[in-house]
């Protein structure tokens, strides 16, 4: 049933693919029909979020930025030792957790819904053979984790992929870890994303920002934005925190 399922919907997808191309032009020939041919795009139900992201014959590539998100969140993290425990959300490649395990940051754990990505991350990682990888959707399996499981949680331009259903991810990544760092491009509304403002939706759960400047791309501003939150002074501070708060 799965199977038929996926078909399905792989078969609609490539024929919108084949026919996007078509509408383009017949509206950029004639823009007033873009009224009758053009729908806002709307994120699609969570059940076919997980199919995109979990579509075996979708290819995983790395990024483009990848180098200067993991420069960022290493600079981020630049106090953090070997006690300290980082989770990233969506790891996809593993780039960045690769680089956290080389700079000596060897407690790390990531939760990625695609199984083959993790895969691939294996191969190309060898230092991440040992790592934990949480399997499966994000919202579910850290939902069943304890408080101040890890001194940090990373995400890397996935959390405005969060679907409207599961908002409630926010409220578990505010309490899992006193600090998160997030990379993300500028928020809209598509098929996969969502136009959240992340720094508002973690801070109805006690995160405070600390910094927000633009991701460093081969010394250019992008339009990326890395974002640092805290907590604030409700559940207390942590041991990693304060030395990264003295550090930066
Ligand atoms: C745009 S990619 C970013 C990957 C990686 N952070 C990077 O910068 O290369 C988003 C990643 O989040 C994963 N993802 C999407 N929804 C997820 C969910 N609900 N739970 C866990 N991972 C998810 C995808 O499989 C994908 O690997």
């Amino acid at each position: 049933m799965r199977d038929i399922r996926r078909g399905w919907w792989r078969a609609t997808e490539t024929v919108k693919h084949r026919v996007r191309p078509l509408r383009d032009r017949v509206v950029a020939a004639a823009p007033a029909t873009s009224r009758f041919l053009v729908r806002r795009p709307a994120m699609q139900s969570l059940h076919k979020q997980r199919m995109f992201w979990t579509d075996p014959e979708r290819p995983i590539k790395p990024l483009p930025f990848t180098e200067a998100s993991v420069e960022a969140i290493l600079r981020q993290a630049s106090a953090l030792g070997p006690d300290d425990r980082v989770l990233e959300v969506g790891s996809g490649l593993g780039a960045t957790l690769a680089a956290l395990v080389d700079h000596g940051v060897t407690n790390v754990t990531g939760v990625e819904i695609n199984p083959l990505a993790v895969q691939r991350m294996r191969e190309l990682h060898p230092q991440l053979a040992g790592v934990e990888m949480l399997v499966g959707p994000a919202e579910e399996l850290l939902a069943e984790l304890p408080d101040d499981s890890f001194s940090l949680v990373i995400a890397v331009r996935t959390l405005l992929h969060t679907h409207p259903d599961s908002v409630g991810l926010f409220a578990t990544l505010a309490r899992l870890a006193p600090m998160i760092v997030t990379i993300d491009e500028p928020a809209y509304l598509g098929r996969h994303s969502y136009p959240w403002d992340l720094a508002a939706e973690l801070g109805k759960h006690g995160m405070q920002v600390v910094q927000r400047r633009p991701l460093v791309v081969d010394g250019t501003l992008s339009s990326s934005t890395v974002l640092t939150m805290q907590r604030g002074e409700r559940r207390g501070g942590h041991h990693g925190l304060r030395r990264w708060l003295a550090a930066s």
